[in-house]
């Protein structure tokens, strides 16, 4: 099927139409390219697939610089100077669409932080297996695809994960590797196996890298690196970064930031929005904007539900001696009763967005200020629909926090009315 496509959607799609009036959505195509499609999937009336042939090709495509890019970042087909025009558009189309608002009434412009680099910035990787090689998983597929490391991470990463593979026994018991890496290139590991005697000498591992490699049992049909058990673990499994002035502790396991020299711009944004203020902030993970915060507000409440990222948010407290900040291990929605209408109130949820609950007290209660930092535009654009007719936006922001993906971050600032 030939197909001549219109525009870039989230997703890393080209959105397009054949002759006779079908709708597209395919990976591998740019805007204004006319691309063969042989294989699609047919979902809710709509086409998905691979443009397979780009018979006409648009100006901004280049060579991606590795064969996998679907799997990891599709935007390797697109010229740099596009992309952050690009993601702009999308985020616009997106937040349009499912708010049901113009972003032209929002009365506010819409800021992008311009990307200054775009390869070599994730500090975690995951990887899948095939036997024992590193691989990926392929988008539109369930099938999977070999590589040796990726360049959307810090090289370091990808020296570790191939020197541990090298080591690893022919067996098809790997079911994934993790691998953070801090600013000093030191790196934890967390290998996931299907055998819960899986012997493996650890003295083999080079710890000049590695400050510790863990391996995990997690059961075949169990998520892929959730673990069930620790079989074996040489090293620390936690590791201290600088970020905004303060330092965190953060581990293998817990959420910490991919991309930290952005989120930094992130974090001195909101900082603008804080000014005295008491602070509840939901989803807070090991503290690293709450605690950013402690110079300008008067006193912050963070909210994280894993017990282990709640842990490393109390050490982050201690080792950076603020003594107006406090950390809670409950879920947000069971915390309503810290949002008050003289507070400003934090979010940076998780891709799903804010729970009913959380939208419903909000609207109740009408704390002053929302500062809503989001990984998912159609989440947060849903979120808005909820609050618009109670607050008013104050500032909006689009970070590439993941540059070459479809993803990015935006910040909602939001007043009530
Ligand atoms: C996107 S991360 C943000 C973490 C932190 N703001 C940061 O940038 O490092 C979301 C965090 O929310 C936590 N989380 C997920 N569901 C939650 C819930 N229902 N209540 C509280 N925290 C939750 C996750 O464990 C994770 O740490």
């Amino acid at each position: 099927m030939i197909v001549e496509i219109e525009k870039l959607v989230f997703g890393g799609y080209g959105f397009g139409k054949d002759e006779k009036g079908n709708t597209y959505f395919l990976l591998n195509s740019l805007p204004q390219e006319k691309v063969e499609v042989l294989n699609t999937k047919k979902r809710k009336g709509v086409f998905f697939g691979v443009a397979e042939r780009i018979i006409k090709e648009s100006e901004l495509r280049r060579q991606p610089k590795e064969d996998h890019f679907l799997s990891c970042s599709c935007f390797q087909i697109l010229d740099d100077t596009f992309e952050d025009e690009i993601k702009k558009e999308i985020f616009i189309e997106t937040f349009e669409k499912i708010s049901g608002t113009p972003l032209e009434d929002l009365g506010v412009p819409l800021f992008y932080e311009k990307t200054n680099r775009f390869y070599g910035y994730r500090n975690k990787m995951e990887f899948s297996f095939i036997g024992k090689d590193l691989a990926f998983f392929k988008r539109e597929s369930h099938e999977k695809v070999k590589i040796n490391g990726c360049v959307l991470a810090k090289e370091i990463i990808n020296e570790s994960a191939r020197e541990i593979v090298g080591l690893l026994p022919d067996k098809k018991i790997y079911k994934s590797l993790i691998l953070k890496a801090d600013s000093n290139n030191r790196v934890i590991a967390g290998l996931f196996v299907t055998d819960p005697d899986f012997n493996f000498n650890l003295e083999k591992i080079n710890f000049k890298k590695l400050n510790g490699f863990f391996i995990y049992y997690s059961p075949k049909n169990s998520p892929a690196s959730l673990p069930q058990k620790l079989i074996n673990s040489v090293g620390l499994d936690i590791f201290e970064e600088k970020l905004a002035g303060k330092t965190f502790f953060h581990s293998l396991l817990s959420f910490f930031q991919v991309n930290l020299e952005v989120f930094e711009k992130a974090i001195n944004d909101i900082k603008k929005y804080v000014c005295n203020d008491k602070v509840v902030e939901f989803y807070s993970g090991v503290g690293t904007i709450g605690i950013s915060l402690s110079d300008v507000a008067k006193e912050i409440t963070m909210i994280e539900s894993q017990r282990e990222a709640t842990e490393l948010a109390f050490r982050n407290i201690l080792v950076n001696n603020v003594s107006n900040v406090k950390v809670l291990n409950k879920r947000s929605e069971d915390s309503l009763d810290l949002i008050s209408k003289e507070k400003v109130v934090i979010f940076d949820p998780p891709r799903s967005g804010l729970h009913k609950k959380i939208i419903k007290e909000i609207i109740t209660k009408l704390p002053k200020r929302i500062i809503y930092l989001s990984c998912n535009p159609s989440t947060q654009a849903r979120d808005f629909s909820l609050l618009k007719g109670y607050y008013k936006v104050k500032f909006l922001k689009i970070y590439n926090f993941f540059p070459k993906t479809y993803h990015l971050e935006s910040l909602l600032v939001l007043d009530s009315i």
